[in-house]
């Protein structure tokens, strides 16, 4: 559907150009004075040097010619040149009513729609998922959404780190352990066993086990290094042993995103993208594109207009080793091959922003991707505790993704059935427990995306739960309530009936009509934008608007039947266009709280 604002911009360019003034200056705007006026022109303002005229006589010329408009209730001219705009009634029923009768609530798409990969997650093989994860999974998925629901093909691919020294380091703890030599008989031929020599739980405790003591064991990490570079150049128990790691490993990191309503279509990591790095580094050298230095192999990637530094970016170690960019390139090789996609977004902690401004021009400049393709990043800041600093558990540890959902499911737990004790509602424990994890969900996620991606923010459990304020359980609160009207009134006999939505009655129902307008272009906008938090903002100002609305307004003890039905029709779009948007954002709203 077409934007609102734009029928507005037409009817005002109608109007400059009648009164002879150049139609170009006729630009409105949502009003910065929602006391005064809904929208704004300021036009007159920019054309009267021109002219020699003063503003407030070209703002009263065009509100003359539009006293008589269909789509402004009022326009008037204030001084110094401003043009105060009202909707009329009629003119933003009608624009409510055909959103109601649109699948998408008048939403628009994006004409040319891309393919685009996601590249969020970054969980880290037989490491125990962190908090550090929560942002990237949480983020990335609600992008992936976003581009979804503005008609885009998009891919989400969990990219895991399944590559590096970790995987030396638990080969040799497990060698040490005494699992199956098999493994690391360098002689063997035959078959490994199907079945992992390791539980996920035995896993959590080999690699923290094996990090700690190569810290203090040089022998052991040198060991650790060497076991790294021969399963990476192929040995086959280790690789026998890296399949097993992934295999239990990732049915454990799957639970954990279930958890969050997190889903990849692709379950690659770093050691899928190994095979392409021989014939990609060959031809940045053939091409002439990367060079020695002091026995790595780099590619320049500074430009002139840089304003700092951008340092080499280094594809090959001295040793002959890949590093994490290797692995990134190789892996736009392996995206391109295997998708071509028109762009890809990277949802990654801002402190790696160096690292991908490297690959990115490396990519570009070697002709890994075509000079077209659009590559992203969205850096994001860190969750912090209450005392600003990175969170961490109460003994100062890094805590387990697990423990704080968890802590989060308890917190809204209690909170809900302190709700119900207060109401003396009845209790059903195991329903309570269901609702709180919806709830929490939402508390979780919304806590997080409602902030400026790049930003920092404090986790705070009590905010977060609150049913008050700019939370999620307050917009889960909002929606529970519009679906227990809508339940009584179809108890009742009634149905819902988008067509007959009537004018505004009151400045309550007029300015959650105006809230629902913006919907139309909120998703395309903070898609483009890569800014989830914008959807946020809409729906807490939209949720704001029903609120006052609902609480100004008796609904099911209307006596005059049309405009009840008109109120249900409203009722109901709020409800769907809320729904809309907590769906992309990746998480939903319970039937009762
Ligand atoms: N595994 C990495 C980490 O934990 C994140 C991976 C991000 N994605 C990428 N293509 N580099 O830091």
């Amino acid at each position: 559907m077409e934007k609102i604002i734009d029928l507005i911009n037409n009817e005002m360019a109608a109007a400059f150009d009648k009164c002879g003034y150049d139609k170009a200056a006729a630009v409105v705007s949502v009003s910065n004075r929602p006391d005064l006026c809904e929208y704004q022109c300021n036009g007159a303002m920019r054309l009267a040097k021109a002219l020699g005229k003063a503003p407030i006589e070209i703002a009263s010329d065009v509100a003359g010619v539009l006293s008589d408009s269909t789509v402004f209730e009022t326009a008037e001219a204030v001084k110094p040149g401003f043009i105060n705009l009202n909707l009329s009634g009629s003119f933003l029923s009608d624009y409510i009513k055909r959103m109601a009768a649109d699948s998408s609530c008048g939403a628009i798409k994006e004409e040319n729609p891309e393919k685009i990969i996601i590249d969020y997650g970054g969980p880290n093989v037989a490491k125990p998922l962190h908090v550090g994860h929560l942002r990237s999974a949480v983020i990335g998925e609600a992008i992936k959404r976003m581009g979804r629901f503005c008609g885009n093909e998009v891919i989400g691919d969990v990219h895991m780190g399944d590559w590096g020294l970790q995987m030396g380091l638990i080969i040799c703890q497990c060698q040490d352990k005494g699992i199956d030599p098999v493994y690391y008989d360098e002689d063997y031929q035959g078959e490994y066993p199907s079945e992992a020599p390791f539980t996920a739980a035995e896993l959590e405790e080999i690699y923290p086990a094996a990090s700690a003591r190569s810290k203090e064991d040089a022998a052991f990490h040198d060991r650790a290094l060497k076991a790294t570079a021969e399963l990476q150049s192929g040995r086959r128990g280790y690789n026998a042993l890296l399949s097993h790691i992934l295999e239990v490993s990732v049915a454990d990191m799957k639970k954990n995103y279930e958890r969050l309503n997190v889903d990849f279509d692709l379950w690659l990591g770093e050691s899928d993208a190994q095979k392409y790095v021989p014939d990609m580094l060959k031809k940045m050298e053939d091409d002439g594109y990367a060079h020695e230095d002091q026995g790595a192999l780099v590619v320049d990637v500074a430009e002139e207009s840089d304003s700092k530094e951008i340092p080499p970016c280094i594809v090959r170690k001295s040793d002959g080793a890949s590093l994490y960019a290797t692995t990134d390139l190789a892996t736009l090789v392996q995206r391109v091959n295997d998708y071509d996609p028109d762009h890809v977004i990277y949802v990654v902690d801002k402190r790696q922003q160096m690292h991908f401004t490297q690959v990115f021009r490396a990519a570009k400049k070697c002709g890994i991707v075509s000079p077209d393709m659009k590559l992203d990043f969205l850096g994001f800041g860190t969750m912090n505790g209450k005392d600003g600093q990175p969170f961490k558990t109460r003994e100062g540890g890094v805590m387990k993704l697990s423990v704080l959902i968890d802590e989060i499911d308890e917190a809204m737990k209690e909170k809900i059935l302190d709700n119900k004790k207060e109401q003396n509602a009845d209790i059903d424990e195991e329903e309570v427990v269901k609702t709180a994890r919806t709830v929490a969900l939402a508390a979780l996620k919304y806590g997080d995306l409602s902030n400026q991606a790049t930003k920092n923010y404090i986790f705070d459990i009590d905010r977060f739960t609150s049913f008050e304020g700019n939370t999620g359980p307050y917009i889960l609160y909002t929606i529970v309530r519009i679906k227990s009207i809508l339940r009584k009134y179809q108890a009742e006999g009634g149905a819902v009936d988008p067509s007959c939505i009537l004018e505004p009655a009151d400045a309550n129902e007029k300015a959650l009509m105006n809230e629902l307008t913006g919907f139309n272009g909120v998703m395309l906008t903070a898609f483009r934008e890569l800014a989830p938090h914008k959807i946020c903002s809409f729906v807490y100002s939209l949720s704001n608007a029903f609120n006052h609305f609902y609480h100004e307004t008796k609904i099911m003890g209307q006596e005059d039947k049309a405009r009840q039905s008109s109120q249900i029709a409203l009722l109901d779009l709020t409800r769907r266009v809320l729904e809309s948007c907590i769906d992309v954002l990746g998480f939903s709203a319970p039937e009762y709280m």
